[in-house]
């Protein structure tokens, strides 16, 4: 470390614990990786944190589709993101959760200090409620016809058919997407915090340079329109931490979402002896980064520093938003294959290649970026392979079989050493800046220069040559002194094969400093490939993965919203290729018996004959049917939907009906002479 060291925490935006890590998010944790291994190659003292969203609705409804408790699928969940992120080798000093005892405490500590502040108070609101599961619903959990268009299943607040914004309230037919019920609007008492106490603290904070220039605009749009209270809490049953003295009161995920960052660090500081305190103390002179999706702005911008410094604990030191990822120019889509889970690109392809294509893309910006596959391939094999990789394979065969591995010690053109060598400050401030895209093409501007050389010199021809040996191993022994130098700007970025160069040049782990002094007398081990070329066969089978994932993932829900809406909603909306339509099993069945079932007034429980075989079916059709007149009746159902656990038992099934709902709901039956059990095609 160098000798008076910034001390820099840095966070990623904290995953949620129901769903894998994709290559939308790859963007940011890649992003922030080679930020923060730049930061410790310069001995900076640089601490990167970060941990699973493990709390919230959608959190709680997925394990309970599951048949697990949510503390089960987020140890699962959370097993499985640090695979992931290992496997890029995205390299976290800690990976917490949020439900930890660290984020508890921390949440109550912030909210109590808040509240002692006169920055909490209570009101009572309306928000719709399923009766039918007896809980609030979030608006992404209610679906209905598009007050536009009029298209069906429409979620949340804008339309994938005819794109039209509007409140959530506004859709027609609502019904709840856990039970079918008809949401009720119900009153509660909830919790807010008061943003607009925050008002004067934010403006000033906001446009004190901590922000990138969009989003300091965009900032003044929203203070323009005024800060609102914002709602905290949230009703049981929800999976959460409960909130101090107010029984069946959860915080609301995104309240302890980012406490989590402290939480997390916590953890690292018990673990690794620092001061906590010192860290986040109002005045502390340490830095604090968050590198995030340009999509939750509001919470970093606003909510977040407010609730600090209304806890009296520091605020960031500067927020760094980066835009979302596009596949060959278009949102990432399910149904093209380009909807690219983390684990299915490891399965196909060198992770190092994908780092390599995000670094040379990347900016300080907040624009999107985009992943075109075809020059991704061409990009990785021309740069890596072809230009940088290639420098060492050309030079140290010569010097392993010539020279017993031992470089010339003097550099054979000190004038190209040192350009390389001042090269190093403009990389470096690019690097310091994010401007990772310009860094990557001043160093390919340097393999161009190395190359070259090398082209010039012909080491080949002279290796032919008697009485050319000392020629020979100077003009190699630069091409790796050069070699050396180059892969240690790329080492932010290219992390595996960095530490493959230097176990093949014998040398420690390369922190900037080194880079000046060339390795000189020195004995090299024998060269091994460092990278092999990317092909186009491989991508394709990668995308083909991503098209059989898609069939086999159950989706029961609808897709996160925010951060990952725009990444994860499909522009051909309402179509299904082929393959993911023969995949549902439609059968024909027998209605055995139909039963009400206590306690829920939209639902007949039925025992459906599937010719031999029996499920149990709870169907919301009782506004429509009355159970007798059921009985004995075929009709069609879908016979391989995940069994789904509901209040009243499981649902092994489920029927189809048309109709708007209500007494206007029509079961579909085959025409006389259909069999239980007769695949529908
Ligand atoms: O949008 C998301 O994916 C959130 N899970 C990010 C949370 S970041 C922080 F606030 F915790
Ligand atoms: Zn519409």
């Amino acid at each position: 470390m160098s000798e008076n060291p910034r001390k820099i925490l840095v966070t990623s935006a904290l995953p949620y614990a129901n769903g894998p890590i994709h290559i939308g998010h790859l963007v940011e944790y890649i992003q922030t990786d080679i930020w923060v291994r730049y930061q410790k190659m310069r001995g900076e003292q640089c601490w990167y944190v970060c941990a699973d969203d493990a709390h919230g609705t959608p959190i709680m409804l997925r394990a309970r589709a599951e048949g697990i408790t949510p503390e089960a699928l987020i140890a699962k969940t959370s097993q499985e993101h640090q695979a992931d992120f290992a496997g890029f080798t995205i390299d976290f000093d800690n990976y917490g959760s949020t439900h930890s005892e660290e984020n508890r405490e921390l949440a109550n500590r912030i909210y109590l200090a808040n509240k002692a502040a006169g920055h909490i108070h209570t009101r009572t609101i309306q928000r719709p409620y399923d009766p039918e599961e007896q809980m609030f619903l979030p608006d992404r959990f209610i679906k209905g016809e598009c007050p536009r268009c009029g298209a069906p299943d429409q979620y949340g607040d804008n339309c994938e058919v005819c794109g039209a914004s509007y409140d959530p309230s506004e859709l027609k037919n609502p019904v709840s997407a856990i039970s079918g019920a008809t949401p009720v609007l119900r009153d509660t008492e909830q919790f807010f915090f008061d943003l607009g106490h925050f008002e004067k603290m934010l403006r000033e904070w906001t446009s004190s340079g901590r922000l990138q220039p969009a989003i300091a605009a965009k900032l003044r749009e929203w203070f323009d329109a005024g800060l609102k209270d914002w709602e905290i809490s949230r009703d049981a049953p929800y999976f959460g931490f409960e909130i101090p003295g107010a029984p069946g009161k959860f915080f609301y995920v995104w309240m302890d979402a980012p406490i989590g960052y402290m939480a997390s660090f916590k953890q690292l500081c018990e673990r690794e002896g620092l001061d906590f305190d010192q860290w986040w103390k109002a005045d502390s002179e340490t830095e604090l980064y968050h590198f995030i999706g340009k999509d939750i702005a509001y919470f970093h911008t606003l909510f977040w520093p407010a609730m600090l410094a209304g806890a009296g604990f520091r605020t960031p030191t500067k927020v760094f938003c980066h835009g979302f990822l596009t596949v060959d120019g278009q949102k990432m889509s399910k149904s093209r294959g380009t909807f690219i889970k983390a684990r299915t690109y490891l399965d196909h392809l060198n992770p190092e290649a994908l780092r390599y294509y995000f670094a040379a893309k990347l900016g300080d910006g907040i624009d999107d970026i985009d992943l075109n596959l075809e020059d991704f391939v061409q990009r990785v094999n021309s740069d890596l392979v072809g230009k940088v990789v290639n420098i060492a394979s050309r030079c140290a065969g010569f010097i392993r079989k010539r020279f017993e591995g031992r470089l010339a010690g003097e550099l054979a053109e000190p004038e190209l050493f040192r350009t390389f060598v001042r090269a190093g400050d403009e990389i470096a401030s690019l690097y310091e800046q994010r401007q990772f895209g310009h860094a990557v093409r001043e160093i390919m501007a340097l393999a161009d220069l190395a190359n070259q050389y090398i082209d010039e010199k012909e080491p080949w021809v002279v290796a032919k040559q008697n009485g050319r040996d000392a020629e020979l191993q100077a003009i190699c022994s630069m091409g790796i002194e050069l070699y050396r130098v180059l892969i240690g700007y790329l080492r932010p970025v290219l992390p595996v094969i960095a530490e493959k160069s230097e176990q093949f040049l014998q040398i420690d782990s390369l922190d900037w400093a080194a880079l000046a002094e060339p390795m000189g007398d020195h004995v090299i081990a024998k060269f091994k490939p460092l990278m092999t070329r990317i092909d186009d066969e491989q991508v394709q089978k990668m995308v083909d993965q991503s098209k059989e994932d898609l069939a086999a993932q159950p989706q029961a829900m609808p897709a996160k919203a925010s951060v990952g809406d725009a990444l994860v909603k499909d522009p051909i909306a309402g179509t299904i290729d082929y393959d993911s339509f023969a995949k549902v099993d439609l059968r024909v069945a027998r209605i055995v018996s139909a039963e009400p079932v206590a306690g829920a007034d939209k639902l007949l429980q039925l025992t459906l004959d599937l010719g031999g075989e029996t499920r149990n079916v709870f169907a919301g059709i009782k506004s429509a049917y009355r159970p007798e007149d059921l009985e004995g009746r075929l009709t069609v159902m879908v016979a391989n939907l995940a069994p789904r656990k509901m209040r009243f038992g499981v649902s092994e099934g489920m029927v189809l009906a048309a109709g708007p709902g209500g007494r206007e709901l029509f079961i579909l039956s085959p025409d006389s002479g259909a069999e239980p059990g007769m695949k529908v095609k």
